[in-house]
């Protein structure tokens, strides 16, 4: 990409419509998108129970009736995960500029919408073959948008087609006839009837057309004689031929055909879905929904010379996982294993097979990794872009990290994929090496601080407790457990209540630290010392190096636990409960709706913002208040809640903390008669004043040849930002960056070598800090290595750029 195409890029502030992308009477692209995958899933579930000789009753389409209909209702949450990342990858076409009209077959771009389409969908079925569900849930998304949109905004409805175009996903067969670059198209519209505007021999010859869209554009795009899409947005819609053709909402210029667009959209949803569950088969169909099984199982593993030990008790443990939870719901969805050494590291073990996890586990040996310290950051780095989202993630290691350099970017996966970091470690980090490197953090303050910021626990044990340890931690790896309470304190003493509703069981606390004292009164005023193992409200206790659990008695109602401590320490609550929580923040669209966007990386400090939180696992629970929680404990930010369709609630606060917070929900579960719940978020959150965005780009990587990755910058304040562009695979990359007046812009150059095997994903982060504050912002974009015929020349030709 040329400066000048750059330049060109940021004052194109676009971004343009399709099937209406706010909440109203019409049906959107999420609407269309949840209906297709439910009816699909739900499909999917009865071909499975029939060919099981079970019974199936088809249930309502709603993702909590799907997810116990498939007998999967642990997986709930991980379901309405999976449908809204879909969802915000198809939104977000829309709502990210710049405006590429081959996303939303206008001007007629239909050979170049139909080869988005059906190279992301070979994208898709590449990354599932790998159980790379991360990135074909991404590039679903986004493929989906233009598939929908050819309903919309092609004439294929006003030719009283009646089913999709089913061409549209085969790579090698023709859609149809499409209307020549001189031939005329439309006439104007009579006044503001529009429902007759498109010339009658191009309906009759089946001839395609669909309409020209002009936002902000110095000179049209629009041909002589050619339609238009029509609405406010489309200045071209104000030249002759006059008016417009798009079904995006009742209220477009063809709205009387919206409700037909709509159900072929859903219809040909579902046929793509029904292709990519062919191609995977249904058991592997069902885990790219998010459905059936219980969370990832995610070792990232030591494998230098004195760690044979930790190996030894990740075998045991790993073995007793597969043993109790094979079979049952809580069987892992998936396992992944990532080895690092010295200079090595990966590659990651990614299998939904027990048997070859286990086998891979077997086959490690600890050798080698003489100069401590280790790659740990970068096998963590590994796990995290591998790993599904809210994964519970456990690091074993003896030695101080060789790559410190990689905190930033392991931080920003961390809050981008709201994963939970536990750090096994094992011996003193100190004892291994005499010598201090300048520059490297002694000791474990790294791992604690990664640790916490993840609502995850840094375990320091001595090797032979570690089995302990970790089958404590891992015996509780339910799918549907949650968080009540998590809080980190130095020094300070504190009262925390928490509230157990009747939802719940296995209440546990955790708590790590060395000479921490606490007592714990039950709702009805009973007490219990830390100095009595067990009484009326500890039901088992378990200590091991500076980590300790309680299992409490279940008693609904108000708890409260006093801490009292003259060291740092973790404190946190957690228990098994259908009912749990989503979000996302929002923020402005930058295209020209006045909607919500949702945020992928830190929302704005110190502003107004808001929460989409999303309830999961009971249809009857509902939000009263949404809490951010500084993490220091120090102030609280309350929101104004209001709910939306489908157990959504958006929550608008007064300012986003400029201090890392959590957030914390609280309701009421009409099936119990107190009914009060809380529910908590584990990763710490940081708000800041840099912004960084990337539009959104084919997100395929060709083997050998250089993609160039846009990317933007701005902050309220002047200053010199740093740039850090790293990716989880070790490719060639080099960036170049412009800067101006706190806002700048640049590119990143990412290669792989033309060896990669196909299917292969790569993820890259890019960070922006501004030194003077150390306020950081980042963008996370994975990319999928494919050899498709894809032209690099696309991507800088045509109107895309200007
Ligand atoms: C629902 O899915 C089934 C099977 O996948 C498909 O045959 C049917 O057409 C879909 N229904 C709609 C309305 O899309
Ligand atoms: C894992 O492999 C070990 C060693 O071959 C074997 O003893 C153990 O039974 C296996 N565990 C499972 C659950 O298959
Ligand atoms: C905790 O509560 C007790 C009374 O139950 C009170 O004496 C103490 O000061 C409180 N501690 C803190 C840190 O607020
Ligand atoms: C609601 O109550 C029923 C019957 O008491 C129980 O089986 C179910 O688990 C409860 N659901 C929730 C979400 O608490
Ligand atoms: C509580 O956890 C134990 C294992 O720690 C498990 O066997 C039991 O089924 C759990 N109870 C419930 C009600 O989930
Ligand atoms: C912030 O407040 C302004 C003015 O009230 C409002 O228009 C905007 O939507 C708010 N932003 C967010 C993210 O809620
Ligand atoms: C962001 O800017 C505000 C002032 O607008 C300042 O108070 C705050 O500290 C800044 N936040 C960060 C993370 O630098
Ligand atoms: C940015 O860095 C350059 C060179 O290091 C320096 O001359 C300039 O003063 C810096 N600008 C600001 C605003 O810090
Ligand atoms: C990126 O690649 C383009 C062309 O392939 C080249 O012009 C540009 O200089 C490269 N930029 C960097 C930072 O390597
Ligand atoms: C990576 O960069 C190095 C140095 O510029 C070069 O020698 C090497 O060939 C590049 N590798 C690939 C796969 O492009």
């Amino acid at each position: 990409m040329s400066w000048l195409a750059a330049l060109g890029l940021l004052l194109l502030q676009t971004g343009a419509s399709g099937f209406g992308i706010c909440p109203g009477k019409s049906l959107n692209h999420q609407e269309i998108t949840e209906e297709a995958l439910l009816n699909v899933t739900a499909h999917v579930c009865q071909a499975v129970a029939l060919a099981e000789g079970k019974d199936f009753t088809f249930p309502t389409l709603t993702p909590q009736s799907v997810a116990v209909a498939c007998g999967a209702s642990k997986s709930s949450k991980c379901f309405r995960q999976t449908i809204k990342i879909i969802q915000n990858s198809n939104k977000r076409v829309d709502a990210r500029p710049p405006y590429d009209p081959r996303y939303h077959f206008d001007n007629e771009k239909f050979t170049e919408g139909k080869k988005i389409i059906t190279d992301g969908l070979i994208a898709v079925k590449a990354s599932n073959e790998i159980n790379n569900f991360v990135v074909a849930r991404e590039k679903l998304g986004q493929i989906l948008h233009p598939l929908q949109d050819f309903y919309s905004h092609s004439n294929w409805v006003e030719m009283e087609m009646d089913v999709p175009n089913s061409n549209l996903i085969k790579s090698d067969s023709s859609i149809g006839d499409i209307a020549g670059e001189n031939r005329a198209t439309c006439r104007d519209c009579v006044g503001d009837d529009c429902t007759n505007n498109i010339f009658e021999d191009i309906l009759k010859e089946k001839i395609l057309t669909s309409g020209y869209f002009d936002y902000q554009v110095l000179i049209s795009n629009k041909p002589t004689g050619k339609c238009s899409h029509g609405g406010k947005y489309d200045d071209s819609s104000e030249i002759p031929p006059r008016g417009g053709i798009s079904k995006d909402t009742l209220d477009s210029s063809h709205g009387n055909l919206h409700i037909e667009a709509a159900n072929l959209a859903i219809a040909a949803t579902s046929e793509l879905l029904e292709d990519i569950r062919g191609a995977a088969g249904d058991k592997t169909f069902l885990q790219f929904m998010g459905i059936s099984k219980g969370k990832a199982l995610c070792f990232v593993i030591d494998t230098t010379g004195s760690m044979s030990d930790d190996i030894a008790a990740v075998r045991t443990v790993t073995s007793a996982v597969i043993n109790s939870r094979v079979g049952t719901v809580d069987e892992p969805s998936v396992y992944i294993l990532v080895p690092f050494n010295d200079p090595d590291f990966g590659p990651p073990t990614k299998t939904t097979d027990p048997n070859v996890f286990n086998n891979s586990i077997n086959s490690l040996v600890a050798t080698g990794g003489g100069d401590i310290p280790e790659l740990s950051l970068s096998g963590l780095q590994l796990a995290l872009t591998g790993a599904p989202r809210n994964s519970e993630i456990f690091l074993f290691t003896d030695a101080t990290a060789k790559d410190q350099h990689l905190k930033s970017t392991v931080t920003a996966l961390i809050e981008q994929t709201k994963s939970v970091v536990n750090i096994m470690i094992t011996g003193t980090l100190g004892g291994r090496r005499r010598r201090r490197e300048s520059g490297v953090k002694s000791d474990a303050q790294l791992y604690r601080e990664l640790a916490q910021l993840s609502g995850g626990l840094a375990i320091e044990v001595s090797k032979h407790e570690l089995s302990v340890a970790i089958s404590i931690l891992t015996k509780s790896s339910s799918s549907s457990l949650v968080t009540l309470l998590q809080a980190c304190r130095s020094l300070k003493a504190e009262n925390f209540t928490f509230m157990v509703d009747e939802s719940l069981s296995n209440v546990t606390v955790y708590i790590t630290g060395t000479s921490v004292a606490f007592t714990l009164i039950s709702p009805s005023g009973v007490s219990q010392e830390s100095s009595s193992a067990t009484g009326s409200l500890i039901t088992a206790s378990e200590s091991v190096g500076n980590f300790k659990t309680l299992q409490l008695k279940t008693q609904p109602g108000l708890w409260k636990i006093k801490m009292v401590s003259t060291n740092p320490y973790n404190l946190k609550v957690i228990g098994e409960s259908p009912i749990d929580f989503l979000f996302d923040f929002l923020e402005e669209s930058q295209g020209p709706f006045e909607c919500l966007d949702v945020v992928g990386n830190r929302p704005r400090a110190g502003v107004n913002g808001s929460l989409i939180v999303t309830l999961t696992g009971s249809e009857s629970a509902t939000v009263t208040e949404v809490i951010l929680v500084e993490s220091s404990g120090l102030r609280e930010v309350p929101g104004t809640v209001e709910a939306l369709d489908g157990g959504d609630y958006l929550a608008k606060f007064v300012r986003i903390p400029t201090e890392p917070f959590v957030v914390l929900v609280k309701g009421k579960n009409k099936n119990g008669s107190s009914g009060f719940f809380q529910r908590q978020s584990l990763t710490s959150i940081k708000a800041s004043n840099v912004t960084v965005t990337s539009p959104d780009s084919n997100s395929i990587l060709v083997p050998g040849i250089t993609l160039s990755i846009p990317f933007f910058v701005t902050s309220g304040a002047e200053g010199n930002f740093s740039i850090r562009a790293t990716n989880d695979r070790g490719f060639n990359s080099s960036f170049e960056f412009l800067e101006f007046g706190g806002c700048g812009y640049g590119s990143v150059n990412l290669t792989a070598p033309s060896t990669t095997p196909p299917g292969t994903d790569v993820t890259l982060t890019i960070e922006a800090e501004d030194p003077g504050s150390a306020d950081m912002n980042y963008v996370v974009l994975r990319f999928t290595v494919l050899k498709t015929s894809i032209d690099p020349e696309d991507f800088c030709s045509g109107d895309l750029w200007y």
